[in-house]
């Protein structure tokens, strides 16, 4: 446990600790633009923490369907953004924007800008609702250029490293499911293809902000809308999704699951983090009911039944797991039951039972 309070240097990075701030949609930034309360909220928890993610954030027109929500292009953004990285340098902290595009998840015409298209492999949603066209390859090409100006876009701003959102049902992740990826070209069928354009954008974003830049890669073994929805249903699957994420230069992982001390696959007790850890060698977020103690109801069931105690520490614990221990966890009770509530943890957001689309 102490482990977790000890500095670390991940990606080049020194850390005070490994405990790493999760992205959290906020829709506090009027017309995309971060003002002085954003400033002020992601520096007050970098006064503690190793590593701050932000928000998950627009790289483009396209990319999202939700009022208030940060983007990472224009130069009011910049020049906004450019505060909140002086705020966090100011308290000694490292900040990461969360670089994100919700493809199919936007509703048709949505959105702060309606008549951008609606990008996605199939048009299909992630319940399975038909809402626009496959993306063309000219889009796809866009796309990838939006997450590398993106980029470049964050390291001018005094980001001290990215992180790109492959997970949780939007547009990488629908590219990653075969329930939403349809495609029979080279975007789409097995893992391989599956995984080529989060490869592309990751290997474009890495050309753009050079080698030393720290590129953290976020995927996940559920969906806002379905908790079972996987990616990968073996190692073996793993591994062929991981594999071309580290050869287009990916430095980090964040591996995204309901319940992150559960075994990842059948056969083995390693965790999903571990088995991250294991494949790549790469350090490794685990993250998923971090310090959560009991059922989450709502906020009014569980203060009434008292277990409100263990809502707030939602922060993700950076495993650097051990591969052959399926990572740092902390002991716990029956097989598969949850850890004890954890003490010393930061407290950082809210409840997320209640609402149907996380982030
Ligand atoms: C209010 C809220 C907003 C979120 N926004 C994002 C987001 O922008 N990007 C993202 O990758 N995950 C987002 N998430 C998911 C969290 O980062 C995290 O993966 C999820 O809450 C599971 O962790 P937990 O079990 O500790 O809550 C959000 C979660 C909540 C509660």
């Amino acid at each position: 446990m102490s482990t977790l309070f000890s500095p670390v240097t991940i990606a080049g990075l020194r850390l005070r600790n490994r405990f790493i701030m999760s992205p959290m949609t906020r829709q506090f930034s009027p017309d995309g633009v971060p003002g002085e309360e954003v400033a002020a909220y992601y520096a007050r928890r970098a006064e503690s923490l190793g590593i701050v993610m932000t928000e998950g954030s627009y790289v483009n027109e396209s990319a999202g369907g939700f009022g208030n929500v940060p983007r990472l292009f224009g130069d009011d953004a910049l020049a906004a953004w450019r505060k909140v990285t002086e705020g966090v340098h100011a308290v000694g902290g490292f900040i990461f924007p969360q670089l994100w595009h919700i493809g199919a998840q936007r509703e048709p015409d949505a959105g702060p800008y309606p008549d951008s298209p609606l990008v996605s492999p199939s048009g299909i949603n992630c319940d399975g609702r038909r809402v626009g066209e496959p993306a063309t390859i000219a889009q796809l090409d866009e796309t990838v250029r939006a997450f590398a100006r993106a980029a470049v876009f964050a390291r001018e701003a005094g980001f001290d490293g990215l992180d790109l959102h492959g997970a949780h049902g939007y547009l990488l992740d629908q590219f990653h499911w075969p329930v939403t990826n349809r495609r029979t070209d080279a975007y789409g069928g097995d893992m391989a293809g599956r995984v080529r354009l989060s490869a592309e954008i990751a290997a474009a974003v890495r050309a753009a902000v050079g080698p030393q830049f720290p590129v953290c890669f976020r995927f996940s073994q559920w969906k806002g809308n379905d908790f079972e929805a996987r990616i990968a249903g073996t190692p073996k699957e793993l591994e062929a999704f991981l594999t071309p994420l580290v050869e287009a230069g990916v430095s980090m992982f964040h591996a995204s699951t309901r319940r992150y001390w559960l075994p990842a696959f059948d056969g083995s007790d390693r965790t999903l983090a571990g088995w991250t850890r294991h494949l790549t060698g790469r350090p490794v977020i685990g993250i998923g009911s971090v310090g959560v103690g009991a059922p989450f109801l709502s906020i009014t069931d569980d203060a009434r039944s008292g277990k409100a105690a263990g809502l707030s520490r939602r922060v993700p614990l950076l495993a650097q797991a051990h591969p052959d221990r399926g990572g740092q966890r902390p002991g716990r009770g029956a097989a598969g039951g949850r850890p004890p509530i954890r003490t010393g943890t930061v407290s950082a957001s809210s409840s997320t039972s209640s609402r149907k689309w996380l982030t």
